[in-house]
Formats: C-alpha cells, structure tokens, sequence
C-alpha cells in the first residue's frame, strides 16, 4: 500500500530539513514544490523565469503551473509506492488536485504532520538558513551549521541564501501562508489526517514526533 504524506506548516519550520531526513528513513521520495520551481529557475526554464517572478516577491505561483508540475513529478516510477509532499498543496484547490491525482492511483494522502512555530521563529530561522546550490540541501547558520562555511556537507557544493529569505519578503510569505495555506489545516483535520507537531523543538526531537505520527 502507498504512502503519500503531506507535510504542512508555514515557511521555514523545518518542512524541508525533516523531508530530508524521513525520506532517508522512510526510503520514500521528497518531492518540494519549492525545489522543483528552483532547480527550474536555476536551469532558466519557461517555468523558471515565470516562478520566479512569483517567489522572488514571496507569493504565491499560480495553482495551474503548481499542479501540472507536481502532477508530471508524481507520475513518475519512484513515487509507486509514496512520496512525501513538502510545499505542496498550498491552497484549497491544490488539495483537490492531490486527491484527485491520487485517485487515480487508486491512493490517497495518509497523514499530515503540522508543524508548528511562531513567527519570530520563523523569521529567525528563514534568515540565517543557508541552502546548497547542488541539490538544495539545508543549513542554518546557528542551528545546523556546515562542517566548513559557505560548503555543503554532502556534495562540497557552494551554499547560498534564497532570495525569498530576507526578512521582509518572510513576513509577507507568513501572510500569505496564514491567507491561503492554513485552511488546509481545518481541511485535513476534518479527514483525521492531521497530527500537530511543535517546531520549536530541536530538529532531532521533531523526527521523532514525525516518525511516530508516520508509523502509527
Ligand atoms: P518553499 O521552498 O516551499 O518555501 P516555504 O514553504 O516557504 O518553506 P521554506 O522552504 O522556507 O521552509 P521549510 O519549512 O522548508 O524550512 P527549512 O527546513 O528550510 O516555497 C518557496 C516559494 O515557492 C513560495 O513562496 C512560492 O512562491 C513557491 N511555491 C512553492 N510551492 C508552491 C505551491 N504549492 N503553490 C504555489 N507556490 C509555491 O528550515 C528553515 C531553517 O531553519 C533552516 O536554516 C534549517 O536549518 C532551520 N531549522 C529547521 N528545523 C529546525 C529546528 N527544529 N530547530 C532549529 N532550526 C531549524
Ligand atoms: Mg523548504
């Protein structure tokens, strides 16, 4: 049976950084939306340059682009047996496109961890993360530095900072995350999919809760 999990919760949580580490436990795919409009944008693709008007403003790309490439991206053989979702979806009708793709794998999403924080925290975190221009593996300059600065761990390649990451456009993402993204919350508790998960906790202790919510 597949599984498909939906991580939710408002930028910067941690969506990404625990995407990484289930997907290593879980040897399902981790599929972010983010991630895909960027390595598009990197590549310089029609869909790049059209996200990237989008991002770099800290809004939202419009749901039709959205769903078309996480649809082709689900369609593919590694996501037979599940995936992890990670950005994606982000707004009512991206939920309906999920379950309607779903559906005709005769699946549906499975669980969603919320994770949770304030908006200091997110803005703390946001500003000092770092991201690696290879394959978009995430540090943070307090809270999970690299072993050599400015170098990713894992492949050597160069970190960066998102341009989406200064302080102001973070604030904006955070609005228009609580605008369009939180009513998913409702959406997916009226399902009983939805387990809350607190963010502020270390990065170790929010794997625990995830796999915990995952295993159950
Ligand atoms: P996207 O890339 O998805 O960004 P986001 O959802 O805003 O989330 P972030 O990636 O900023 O945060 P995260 O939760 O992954 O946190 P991370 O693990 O990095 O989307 C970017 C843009 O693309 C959107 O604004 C939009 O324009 C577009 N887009 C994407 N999907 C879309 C969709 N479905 N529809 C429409 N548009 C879409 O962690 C953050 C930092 O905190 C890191 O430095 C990390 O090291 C650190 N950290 C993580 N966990 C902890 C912890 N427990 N303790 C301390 N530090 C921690
Ligand atoms: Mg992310």
């Amino acid at each position: 049976m597949p599984s498909y999990i939906v991580l939710l919760g408002p930028p910067g949580v941690g969506k990404g950084t625990q995407a990484e580490i289930i997907a290593d436990t879980t040897h399902l795919p981790h599929i972010s939306s983010g991630d895909l409009f960027r390595e598009n944008m990197k590549e310089n693709t029609e869909l790049g340059k059209k996200a990237r008007s989008y991002m770099d403003k800290g809004e939202l790309v419009p749901d039709n682009i959205t769903i078309d490439m996480v649809k082709e991206r689900l369609q593919r053989a590694d996501c037979k047996a599940g995936a992890i979702l990670d950005g994606f979806p982000r707004t009512p009708v991206q939920a309906g496109a999920l379950q309607k793709m779903l559906s005709a794998f005769h699946s549906d999403v499975d669980v969603v961890p919320y994770i949770t924080a304030a908006p200091d925290v997110l803005i703390d975190r946001a500003s000092g993360r770092w991201t690696c221009k290879a394959q978009g593996h995430i540090y943070h300059q307090k809270f999970n530095p690299p072993k050599v600065a400015g170098k990713c761990d894992i492949d050597g390649s160069e970190l960066y900072q998102r341009e989406d990451d200064k302080a102001e456009t973070v604030a904006k993402r955070i609005n228009i995350y609580l605008a369009q993204t939180a009513p998913l919350v409702d959406y997916y508790r009226a399902q009983h999919k939805l387990v809350e998960i607190d963010g502020t906790q270390s990065i170790g202790k929010v794997t625990d809760a995830l796999l915990s919510a995952i295993r159950k």
